[in-house]
């Protein structure tokens, strides 16, 4: 049966801005957006607030089993609820960012949330981002982008980020952060964050958003051009 719809993959590394032009370009194109990243920060969030021991198979596969997350999109932006609870706000903090890595380099954890991506993306047009989504969600995807910037520039964004929303911590504790995430993420191995073949590479270090979603709205035309 010939595909009609239309995914857009977008991965790379933590903190260069991948859901701000992944929720841009949805915006335009009318694509639901889907941050993937999210799902592992609800699953680590549950894992805090349940005390679900990581390294007990049997106790994370009961805790999945238990986990039901879901997206509500609105117009400022996509709400996120875990077993009906909005944690839009919850799964950002330190605590999670400190946990996230680790609990997402879980096989049974990524069983599980791929799963879920691939079913979200099945059907629609989609703008996803996060870490292995060209590579192992959506291997297929029509347009697949690889997005980097500048570990300094990428730590002084997420630093003001969590310092507007009065989190008290250090720009020392946020490039510690990001460093250990980008490794942990790259060298897991399950799905290990790397960039496919067919990827274009978007580094933003120097862009600003505007020109940012300039940039891959140019490589949809012209990629459902060549289509
Ligand atoms: O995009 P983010 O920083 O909110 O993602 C949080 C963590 O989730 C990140 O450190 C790695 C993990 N992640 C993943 O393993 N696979 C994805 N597709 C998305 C995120």
């Amino acid at each position: 049966m010939a595909k009609n719809n239309f995914v857009i993959a977008i991965d790379g590394f933590s903190s260069c801005g991948k859901s701000t032009v992944a929720k841009a370009l949805a915006k335009k194109l009318n694509f639901v957006f889907v941050d993937s990243g999210a799902m592992y920060r609800a699953v680590t969030l549950y894992f805090i607030q349940n005390n679900v021991d990581m390294n007990d198979e049997a106790q994370v596969a009961k805790a999945i089993a238990d986990i039901h997350i879901d997206f509500i999109p609105n117009s400022q932006q996509t709400q996120i609820l875990l077993n009906g609870e909005d944690i839009s706000e919850a799964i950002r903090t330190m605590e999670v960012s400190s946990l996230v890595s680790e609990v997402s380099a879980l096989k049974q954890v990524r069983t599980a949330m791929v799963a879920q991506q691939q079913k979200l993306g099945a059907k629609r047009n989609i703008v996803m981002d996060g870490r292995d989504i060209g590579t192992t969600v959506f291997p297929s995807a029509d347009l697949k982008i690889f997005m980097t910037a500048d570990p300094y520039i990428r730590a002084e964004r997420r630093f003001a980020e969590l310092a507007a929303k009065g989190e008290q911590l250090t720009m020392e504790a946020v490039v510690e952060n990001l460093a250990h995430r980008d490794h942990i993420d790259s060298n897991r191995e399950e799905s290990p964050l790397r960039q496919a073949e067919d990827a274009v590479v978007l580094d933003n270090s120097q862009l600003t958003q505007e020109q940012q979603l300039d940039f891959v709205l140019d490589l949809y035309r012209k990629t459902k051009e060549a289509s």
